[in-house]
């Protein structure tokens, strides 16, 4: 039986956040962070293999916010949820004109990292959806993209990570205080779902960095 390697045992809104500090800060020495730092972006080939492979996770990303807000009949999530829409609406789009419509990659490992979250609007509650786009996908994106458009503004190939530096640190903070007052036990399935949500984004970005330097 497969199991999370940590499981949750105590859980609060504190541990929540805290625990996502330890997952964000695991994240700044992933693969893919250290590539983007790396001497290998002077590589033009690397440079579109890498917006190739973001060109898929970007795609899913737009259907899971869509999906999200589809499903959200809650009053007090739909407010998050149609602005965090608005902000991050066809942004898929700006991505694929600057890498001048050429096919995305294909790797079975990356479309269903990618295509996790989307299925996850499916059949998560409002408040695990929330820790799944702001918590690990907003937190993560913070800093993997404040980190890209340094890089990536020299060459003058995309803006595409510009917007999100500015944005995703704001983004990662929408909806948190929705998560602030719930019932003891609710945390424990929200630690899970941060936990799972963590590894997929992981393992979808280690695919990314591998999928950046081999063709
Ligand atoms: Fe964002």
């Amino acid at each position: 039986m497969v199991t999370l390697d940590r499981p949750v045992r105590e859980a609060s809104f504190e541990l929540l956040l805290k625990e996502n500090q330890r997952f964000a800060e695991r994240y700044r020495g992933s693969n893919l962070m250290c590539l983007i730092q790396s001497k290998q972006m002077e590589d033009k080939e690397n440079r579109e293999r890498l917006l190739d492979s973001i060109q898929i996770f970007s795609d899913y990303f737009q259907k899971t916010i869509m999906l999200r807000s589809v499903f959200c009949d809650d009053l007090e999530f739909l407010s998050v949820v149609q602005l965090h829409l608005n902000e991050e609406f066809g942004h898929n789009f700006k991505l694929m004109k600057d890498r001048k419509y050429r096919a995305p990659v294909w790797h079975p490992v990356l479309e269903a990292t990618a295509a996790w979250f989307a299925w996850k609007m499916l059949t998560l509650d409002n408040a695990e959806k929330t820790v799944l786009i702001h918590l690990v996908l907003e937190a993560s994106a913070n800093i993997f993209f404040s980190a890209a458009h340094k890089v990536m503004c020299d060459y003058g190939e995309t803006d595409y990570f510009e917007v999100h530096a500015q944005a995703d640190a704001e983004h990662e903070q929408m909806g948190s205080e929705l998560l602030a007052r719930l019932c003891a036990e609710k945390y424990v399935s929200l630690m899970t779902i941060q936990q799972q949500g963590w590894d997929m984004l992981n393992a979808a970005c280690d695919q990314i960095a591998y999928l950046s330097t081999h063709s």
